[in-house]
């Protein structure tokens, strides 16, 4: 994970591509207004968008990092969209100028392993593409398992299909039912590594089908929550925090995002999702024990209570300490 208390560098870029991926999905092309190379990333990175109807939003960045004066996201439809993917799809257009974050990657690619298994359902497959094409010219053993409800709707196929990696498409409504997640990580060496990116429903199916496997051997990225199995139902009530490096005390009420009462209080917290998928509002914690609610944060991360992400998690035992 990065510096919790990086602060992120915004950028304004210049939407200079928007072309139709596959049914539903939008592969959009971001430039700097006057061009020139951008901050470089690594594999499984993303950026945020600060969308002009107020939202901001993460997608992860499907380019090649070498192609250093882009960055290229996939944009899927979400048919339950609360403005973020809607406006992308309806109202962005051409030549419009956003305001966008340099950007970070919680989800990084591990390129010496033996072999890696990369799991990806729907527009989970963006930031796969990117480690895919990765270790395609490293030359290094990939097993691609990608699936997608209907052929109409696998964005980025060619692409994947012109890669030196074992590629296994998994249409749904051809199959009779979704990719057996189980099956696809039975059977590999030692020192695997395999990440998912994908619906709930996969997702799920993937960190029970890992159970039991190195835990730094694992990789997630969720793009909407995560089902919290353990969360602590007193952490839901009112709470204090103490920001120690500006000196103030604030009261969480019941239900109060921390980071909302936060930012009444007038302290500089940064959010983008605000569903503790992303890990922009990453918080350092110096006292106190957060009830980590996140998507991002592995086991060990959250049993070593380091940071938090202040947009969902709360606190068991009624205070917490933040560097702040
Ligand atoms: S704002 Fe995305 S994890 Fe908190």
């Amino acid at each position: 994970m990065p510096d919790a208390s990086t602060t992120t560098q915004t950028l304004q870029l210049r939407v200079a591509r928007m072309e139709w991926a596959a049914t539903d999905i939008l592969e959009v092309e971001f430039r700097a207004t006057e061009g020139g190379p951008l901050p470089g990333y690594t594999p499984g990175a993303h950026i945020d968008l600060a969308l002009p109807n107020g939202l901001m939003r993460s997608y992860s960045i499907k380019g090649a990092p070498e192609v250093a004066d882009r960055y290229v996201v996939g944009v899927g439809l979400d048919a339950a969209s609360r403005g973020g993917s809607s406006y992308v799809h309806r109202t962005l257009r051409v030549g419009d100028v956003l305001p966008v974050t340099a950007p970070s990657n919680h989800f990084p690619l591990v390129e010496d392993a033996p072999q890696t298994v990369l799991i990806a359902g729907g527009i989970g497959v963006t930031p796969l593409v990117c480690m895919a094409r990765r270790l395609s010219e490293k030359g290094a053993p990939c097993i691609f398992h990608y699936a997608v409800r209907s052929a109409d709707r696998a964005a980025f196929l060619e692409e994947l299909e012109g890669l030196d990696i074992d590629l296994r498409l998994h249409v749904d409504a051809e199959a009779g039912g979704p990719l057996d997640v189980t099956a696809a990580l039975a059977g590999h060496p030692e020192g695997t590594h395999a990440y998912c990116c994908g619906p709930a429903g996969m997702m799920q199916a993937f960190e029970a089908a890992t159970t039991g496997w190195p835990e730094d051997n694992v990789h997630v990225e969720y793009f909407s929550p995560k089902v919290q199995e353990t969360t602590d139902a007193d952490a839901d009530g009112p709470f204090e925090v103490e920001c120690r490096r500006s000196g103030k005390v604030v009261q969480v009420a019941e239900g109060q995002p921390v980071s909302a009462a936060l930012i009444a209080a007038g302290i500089a917290v940064e959010t983008s999702c605000e569903d503790g998928i992303c890990g922009t509002c990453e918080t350092r914690v110096l006292e106190g024990t957060p009830d980590h609610r996140d998507s991002v944060l592995t086991r060990k991360e959250r049993e070593a209570n380091r940071t938090m992400m202040v947009c969902v998690s709360r606190c068991k035992g009624g205070r917490l300490v933040l560097d702040l």
